[in-house]
């Protein structure tokens, strides 16, 4: 493979960005009243408009040639087969064999995952149902009340997310916690009012060695044990990880274990074993329309031509702006409450995956990857950041998504919201002239002096692009539709900067240095050694304090 600056697309798309760069939406959307039919589609229950874009049709075809020319097709067949395309870690890349509920043959190594994948499932399933039905008792034989999940990165963010999202689709008295941080303000804020002997802790880690996973479940242990005796941990503790031996030393029964595979990535393993707090919270049946969910846009992306394909799409207009209009950041904006996690899990979804600079072939990047994504609920952001979405610097590119029916109708409450959005994206793309700022200021009588001082402050560029996302509700299928989406799309991005999404060495040096600085924090080690004058002057003032 070539390098993505010597691709003839790239050039053509270089050359295209300098005669399109200063077309104006406006103008696009007037001069095309089929606009928003030729750029939008349909998956199953989510559609995309894709019409407020910096786009025509010669920008999508030279797009969809440069994802061509990078070898997008090969490397999702690739995947898709099960081959090692995490190169660094010579593993393959499978969370698409956890929705794949066709039974499709899928193998590693000569074996096929797919009866592994569902045996799992089914004690996924048979667990979660026993402890929602009460049948799973605690070690003084009560149900469990309170389940909470500790896990970190993707071991955490997926299970949470979804499980705040599908809330409606909760069970009443069986609340699911989650405990992440290493600070254990965390753990225990999340144990204030709770009762060991109705508490089911679950520690979800894909290696087990992960230091803040490790550290709250000892304490966790430490608060059970406590009250209910060493034998109590049997009933009160599972495990979901790829590394029996470290859960059994660890001092939980593996018969309480959940396993998943090397070839399942933390940030994509919702749909294993890691899943259990959600087939806990919403029912073993909403996680199997979840996993349906994935497995049509899997499906979807799998066989649809790269012109029609929605997360080629919107990976393709990630690269035109990161790349030709040197736009560094991505905003995603869920019109939900219920979504109000989903940027921050696809903030470990997208950027531990291509914040990258380092090609597959050991070769700098000599090009703009992964962008920094951000996002909160709306209607909260329009009051907050949104200002620099419309009238900053910067050319952000935003993702709305609205379900258009609420789990809590109410009044004008969803009517508001909906309103809101669409008119979000109305107002990056239109953006208001000097002209209508002017005659605006005059309808409201305004003296002369103050329109004219006033005009350039209530100028809005627009041509600011943005992608929208519908659906009729947010339900377990339409939310596995949507994280499958934004997977592909990650997956897409990375085959086209050349780079392996499924490793994530950045995280490593300061877990090494940390490591180092603990001792020198905790006994009399020398604060200075082997540190810089900063990190040692730090150390030294830390330890200080804490003494004081
Ligand atoms: O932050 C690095 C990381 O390895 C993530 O990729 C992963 O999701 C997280 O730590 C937790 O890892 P584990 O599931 O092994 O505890």
């Amino acid at each position: 493979m070539s390098r993505l600056d010597h691709a003839t697309a790239w050039e053509a798309l270089k050359s295209h960005y300098t005669e399109v760069r200063d077309l104006h939406m406006r103008d696009l959307f007037a001069a095309d009243p089929e606009r928003f039919r030729r750029f939008s589609l349909s998956v199953g229950d989510l559609m995309l408009d894709y019409s407020k874009n910096r786009i025509t049709e010669e920008t999508r075809n030279l797009l969809v040639t440069l994802a061509e020319e990078r070898g997008v097709p090969e490397m999702r067949a690739a995947m898709f087969s099960g081959a090692p395309i995490n190169s660094t870690e010579h593993r393959a890349v499978l969370h698409v064999a956890l929705r794949n509920r066709a039974g499709r043959v899928i193998e590693v190594d000569g074996e096929d995952v797919t009866p592994l994948v569902n045996a799992e499932l089914a004690k996924v399933r048979a667990f979660a149902e026993k402890v929602r039905d009460g049948s799973w008792t605690g070690a003084t034989g009560k149900p469990v009340r309170d389940v909470v999940n500790i896990g970190i990165g993707g071991s955490d963010l997926g299970p949470a997310m979804v499980t705040q999202a599908l809330k409606p689709y909760g069970k009443s008295g069986l609340k699911v916690h989650f405990v992440s941080n290493v600070d254990a303000s965390h753990l225990v804020e999340t144990l204030k009012g709770l009762d060991p002997e109705t508490t089911l802790f679950l520690v979800a880690s894909k290696t087990f060695t992960t230091q803040e996973t490790l550290t709250n479940a000892t304490t966790a242990r430490q608060w059970l044990t406590a009250a209910l005796g060493e034998a109590a941990v049997a009933n009160h503790f599972a495990a979901m990880s790829t590394n029996a031996e470290a859960v059994g030393a660890f001092g939980i029964d593996t018969a309480n274990m959940f396993r998943f595979w090397d070839w399942v990535g933390g940030r994509y393993s919702l749909w294993s074993a890691i899943g259990l707090p959600i087939a806990i919270a919403i029912g073993p049946d909403n996680f199997d329309a979840l996993l349906a969910g994935a497995e049509d846009m899997d499906r979807h992306f799998h066989e649809a031509p790269l012109a029609e394909n929605m997360p080629v799409i919107l990976a393709l207009l990630g690269v035109w702006y990161t790349n030709f209009f040197g736009s560094g950041a991505h905003a995603v904006l869920p019109y939900d409450q219920y979504l109000a996690r989903l940027p921050a899990y696809l903030q470990q979804a997208d950027m531990e995956s291509n914040g990258k600079t380092t090609c597959r072939d050991g070769k700098p990047a000599l090009w703009a990857t992964g962008p920094v994504l951000f996002g909160e609920p709306g209607t909260n952001g329009q009051h907050s950041f949104y200002q620099l979405l419309h009238q900053g610097s910067h050319l952000i590119p935003c993702d709305f998504i609205a379900p258009a029916q609420s789990h809590n109708p109410r009044g004008d409450h969803h009517a508001i919201l909906l309103a809101n959005v669409l008119a979000q994206g109305e107002a990056l793309m239109r953006g208001k002239t000097a002209a209508e700022a002017e005659a605006e200021l005059e309808a409201a009588s305004l003296p002369a002096s103050q329109v004219e001082a006033l005009v350039p402050h209530k100028v809005f560029p627009g041509n600011r692009p943005s992608n929208t996302l519908i659906m009729p509700r947010l339900t377990p299928r339409t939310l596995g539709m949507l994280i499958a989406l934004y997977e592909h799309k990650i997956f897409v991005q990375g085959v086209i900067w050349g780079i392996n999404s499924f490793d994530q060495w950045g995280v490593e040096l300061g877990k090494q240095l940390a490591k180092r600085i603990l001792p020198a924090l905790k006994d009399d080690a020398s604060p200075a050694a082997g540190h810089d004058a900063s990190t040692a002057g730090l150390i030294a003032a830390v330890k200080a304090l804490r003494a004081g």
